[in-house]
């Protein structure tokens, strides 16, 4: 009997690589049923690149272009070559720092996901734990949720609380929401490698086992 052929997942980061590490780690431990078949990342130096090259996995720097918001035609169809050469069955944006386009999500319907870090649709866009902390909130959290054409606007999959607590800095809240991102990423993309998370319009339905 030969081998099922495992789930590919693309990550694309552009910072740290801390989700990245952790869904890497999911999947040579077996928490998730899938391989990292390629890493790619905006900025050269990158924490991600790194931590992906000490983990063995193939790791590549697509400069991204004038723009510093978003990939510019040729970065875009580049990364999408880069990704549809390793066969990915999801796109895993975990710190990309860029607006994927129309052209990136044609090329992989319902298959990009990302994490935010607050409760969407609260505190969209950039640094939200410190949006969070600024409005006062006294509960923040973490959102799992597939990549539309919006930014931080597509179908949620999964969300967890954080409390804000007194005294909490923009760095202790961010770390706070770290920890939990390290376990609701892996989680969610177990159960998509899994096929238990069907999309039905903007609602995600998970399979219970
Ligand atoms: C995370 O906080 C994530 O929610 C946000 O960017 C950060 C990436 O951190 N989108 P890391 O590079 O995974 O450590």
């Amino acid at each position: 009997m030969t081998a099922q052929p495992k789930f590919r997942l693309g990550l694309l980061g552009s910072g740290k690589g801390s989700n990245a590490a952790a869904i890497a780690d999911a999947c040579l431990s077996g928490l998730i049923p899938a391989q990292v078949a390629l890493v790619l990342s905006d900025v050269p130096d990158a924490g991600i690149l790194e931590r992906a090259r000490a983990r063995g996995l193939p790791a590549l720097h697509i400069p991204p272009g004038p723009s510093r918001a978003k990939l510019d035609a040729a970065a875009e169809a580049a990364f999408i070559q880069a990704l549809q050469k390793a066969e990915v069955d999801l796109v895993v944006l975990a710190g990309f720092m860029r607006i994927v386009g129309a052209e990136f999500l044609r090329a992989f319907p319902n298959r990009v996901v990302n994490i935010h870090p607050a409760l969407l649709p609260a505190f969209q866009g950039l640094e939200a734990w410190k949006q969070a902390l600024d409005y006062g909130v006294k509960v923040t959290g973490v959102t799992v949720h597939f990549v539309d054409q919006g930014v931080d606007t597509g179908p949620v999959i999964a969300q967890e609380t954080v409390p804000v607590l007194p005294g909490d800095t923009p760095e202790t809240l961010h770390a706070r929401i770290q920890d939990v991102e390290r376990k609701i990423y892996p989680a969610s993309i177990a159960a998509l490698a899994r096929g238990e998370i069907r999309l039905q319009g903007r609602q995600t339905v998970w399979k219970r086992l």
